[in-house]
């Protein structure tokens, strides 16, 4: 039993898991410019918050290593250009601007080209050794936190291959999977594109934890029937007052979660903090094509003409949130000011989008 990787950086190239292939076809990709790290992005073959920074920070650094400019203005300006198109590639998930504005601000202290392409590169590889670094002590706290309950409910993947490996959701179920603590996961599909039963139904059953896979709607009723004794899920942007932004149908576990008196969590690294904003209304919801509803594969459901809303995230008011896991411990209410205790040295970092 492995947990799966998606990112890896071997032998100077970029490598990731196909994850608009999975479960069926297990295929790796060579990303070998900035133009597919940012197709990669874009059409969801890496997905989720860490996974797009990481992938973003490597991006940004083999477009500066494939640069000719000969000096260091025309690197900079250059530099810029290729952030600016890396940071449009999707809203939401802050892990994106967050890693891109890292590896700018390396690139401020150097004096030659060639300084700036290898700084670029060795922040990219320190963005994605973090991450895996942080995931893991994510899945310690949220260990403990879930003490002794087995049944728990998460939608969407935040597990390892939507980060440098164990995932933020997913991670205490890795991790529990390596010490014989037995968790039975409800993981919700996750429509419109089934992040949930394509993906972290493949990936929990990698590592061996018991699985068993319901539609969006039967949350409720699951919860009543069978017991769920909590809920976890990750987020893709968590404003300064804890209101958290995460896959579409989050906040509907988060409610439900309250009526029926069981704790909701929130898994996510520091560096899904997004300390500019306020609160939660501020964020980007990105809103995506209307065939992933009106379709099913290439087959149409809905009738020609069909109106059609499709938010791909929602925004869970800190009131429903019992705790937020971090790698730098559990925050609890009140949210404005622990988050400001817990990442106090994050405050001021501006990040653009
Ligand atoms: O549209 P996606 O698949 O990128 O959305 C991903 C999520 O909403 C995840 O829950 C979130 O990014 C956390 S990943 C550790």
């Amino acid at each position: 039993m492995t947990v799966p990787v998606s990112i890896l950086w071997n032998e100077d190239q970029l490598t990731i898991l196909n994850q608009q292939k999975l479960p069926h076809v297990i295929e790796y990709i060579h990303l070998d410019n900035i133009e597919a790290a940012f197709d990669a992005i874009v059409s969801l073959k890496v997905r989720g918050a860490p996974a797009i920074g990481i992938t973003a920070a490597y991006g940004l650094a083999i477009g500066a290593s494939q640069s000719s400019a000969d000096n260091l203005e025309d690197f900079q300006q250059e530099l810029h250009d290729q952030y600016i198109y890396l940071a449009g590639s999707r809203p939401t998930a802050v892990n994106l601007f967050w890693a891109l504005e890292r590896l700018m601000e390396k690139a401020e202290t150097v004096k030659t080209v060639e300084e700036a392409k290898a700084i670029l590169l060795s922040e990219a590889i320190a963005i994605h050794k973090e991450d895996e670094e942080h995931c893991r002590k994510i899945g310690e706290y949220a260990l403990a936190v879930l003490g002794d309950y087995r049944n728990v409910m998460t939608i969407c993947n935040a597990g390892s291959i939507a980060t440098a490996k164990y995932g933020t959701a997913l991670a205490p179920f890795h991790l529990g999977a390596e010490i014989g603590k037995e968790f039975h996961v409800y993981a919700c599909e996750t429509r419109p594109i089934f992040q949930g039963s394509r993906l972290t139904v493949w990936e929990l059953q990698q590592s061996g934890v018991e699985v068993t896979l319901i539609t969006d709607g039967m949350a409720a009723h699951t919860i009543q029937a069978k017991g769920v004794q909590a809920i976890i899920t990750g987020a893709d942007r968590i404003a300064a007052n804890g209101d958290s932004a995460n896959k579409i149908g989050t906040l509907g576990l988060a409610i439900l979660a309250k009526a029926f008196k069981i704790p909701f969590f929130i898994a996510a690294p520091s560096s899904t903090f997004d300390l500019n904003f306020a609160e939660g209304t501020q964020i980007p919801i990105e809103e995506r094509d209307e065939k992933e509803i009106t379709h099913i594969g290439e087959s149409r459901i809905a009738p020609q003409g069909t109106l059609v809303y499709n938010p791909a995230f929602d925004v869970t008011p800190n009131e429903y949130i019992t705790g937020i896991i971090t790698e730098k411990g559990i925050i609890y209410p009140d949210y404005q000011k622990n988050i400001h205790n817990t990442l106090g040295d994050q405050i001021g970092e501006e990040v653009s989008r």
